[in-house]
């Protein structure tokens, strides 16, 4: 049925929703408990029914006798005609001709008849139906001659059943209320700590939690997130003034160092290494400060196809990288621009650096752009060695370099942990793997503009 795909993600999106989870499992616990609660107040109310029942038909056949016995010869024709008009209860003469069918044997039947007969010493009839009446048929005899005495069904029948009923469906309803509200009671906290856990993610520290609230637990829960959140806050402000001083710190000896070596190293050789040490030095510290900044990077709509032309041409200039892109519609993003800019030369660099072509000395990029529902994916593959696969997923993790890096001696390994965090904190991601003819082939993820997902305007 095509109905059924839908249907069955509706039902496990409820049943994996807390409060509709609560809700399902109180409304059910007080169902089952009204339900057995009711079966058993039937049970109890049957044995006295039945009974009562017992007692009115042993009364009626008493009272029947006595009355027909006193009124004599001439009366009783009297006084049954008058029973039939006035009454629930018919008296008949009993005829052997007379179709009868036998009460139907059910617990209750069998039940009532042990009942009566425990109250009379005569044994009586019970049928069902009489010549094609229905009724509760009890034969019985006075003076020697027999009779059917006919009760109406309804005078013995409680209509306290539907009082029950009714009674039960009314509790199940309000159950399904309180139901509602215990359940929200349960999930609404849960869900404003998640809200909250959500905004402390995204650096926003001052969102916080109601301490007030009426139970002791989620009181506790709430202070105790707000603790953290403070905490948290005060961590991140410590952390940015220690990087900054750092970085003021160090930089300022190594900036008085390069001017000294310039100024007082004779030898040119050794003068350009010291100053290319320092600037590597320089250059790290540049890195993991930008590693460890917390701004949130601009959404602004960048067109990716450009960017990447305009660094293709810049790069084509050095000789040693060749960035090959097929001819391109724009391919427009949300993305900071010089954030994404710095993550596109990190790349470029790293092909540079340890994704050459062997034999031809130089880098070749194959860049490509797809557009994957929302997004655009931009595949750039070198065709240098590749990684070895179990280092693939160490290569965004801060500070990691692969072995050759180590022996060049240059970078921190902080770049693709940045391009990693940059594009993650714009809604996009990027993943690496070797491409199938050999060198490391990265996909970076971008949210398509908004704008550029309306259908084109029809001329
Ligand atoms: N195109 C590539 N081909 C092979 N290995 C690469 C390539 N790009 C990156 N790597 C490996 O990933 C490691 C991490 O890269 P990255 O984070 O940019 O740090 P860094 O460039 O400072 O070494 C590098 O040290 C290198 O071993
Ligand atoms: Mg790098």
């Amino acid at each position: 049925m095509p109905q059924t795909a839908p249907l069955r993600r509706l039902f496990d999106g409820l049943s994996t929703r807390l409060y509709w989870r609560t809700f399902a499992l109180i409304a059910l616990l007080v169902w089952l408990s009204i339900s057995a609660w009711f079966q058993a107040f039937r049970l109890l109310q049957r044995t006295d029914q039945v009974r009562y029942i017992a007692r009115e038909v042993v009364t009626v056949v008493d009272l029947a006798q006595l009355a027909m016995h006193h009124a004599g010869a001439d009366g009783r024709a009297a006084l049954l005609a008058d029973l039939a008009r006035n009454h629930d209860i018919a008296l008949l003469p009993r005829a052997a001709a007379d179709r009868w069918i036998e009460a139907r044997d059910t617990e209750f039947a069998r039940r009532l008849i042990a009942a009566v007969h425990e109250r009379t010493a005569e044994r009586l009839l019970f049928a069902d139906r009489v010549n094609g009446q229905a009724g509760m048929w009890v034969g019985f005899s006075i003076d020697g001659s027999p009779y059917w005495l006919r009760l109406r069904r309804s005078r013995l029948a409680s209509s306290l059943e539907q009082t029950w009923v009714i009674g039960g469906l009314l509790a199940t309803l309000l159950a399904m209320v309180g139901a509602a509200v215990i359940a929200g009671f349960v999930s609404r906290p849960l869900r404003d700590l998640g809200l909250a856990i959500a905004r402390v993610r995204g650096g926003d520290f001052s969102q916080q939690l109601d301490e007030e609230v009426g139970a002791a637990e989620l009181r506790e829960v709430n202070r105790g997130f707000n603790r953290m959140a403070r905490a948290l806050h005060e961590f991140e402000q410590d952390r940015a003034l220690m990087l900054a001083g750092i970085s003021h710190d160090i930089r300022t000896p190594l900036a008085r160092l390069r001017l000294e070596a310039e100024l007082s190293v004779p030898d040119p050789q050794a003068r350009d290494d010291i100053i290319s040490d320092i600037e590597q030095a320089d250059a790290i510290i540049s890195k993991f400060m930008e590693y460890a900044s917390t701004a949130q990077p601009l959404r602004e709509r960048v067109d990716l196809a450009d960017l990447v032309s305009k660094l293709a041409a810049d790069y084509a200039k050095h000789g040693d990288i060749v960035i090959r892109m097929p001819q391109q519609d724009d391919a427009p993003v949300l993305a900071d621009p010089l954030e994404l800019q710095r993550v596109l030369v990190n790349v470029i660099e790293n092909a540079r650096k340890y994704g050459r072509t062997p034999g031809s000395g130089r880098a070749e990029i194959d860049a490509d752009f797809v557009r994957r529902g929302d997004e655009i994916v931009l595949s750039m593959r070198d065709h240098g060695p590749g990684v070895p696969p179990e280092q693939l997923p160490l290569l965004t993790r801060p500070f990691f370099r692969g072995d050759q890096a180590r022996t060049a001696d240059r970078g921190a390994g902080l770049g693709l942990a940045i391009a990693d965090k940059t594009l993650a904190r714009m809604g996009g991601g990027m993943q690496l793997s070797n491409a199938p003819g050999g060198g490391l082939l990265l996909r970076i993820r971008l949210p398509r503009d908004p704008l550029d997902r309306l259908p084109p305007p029809v001329l």
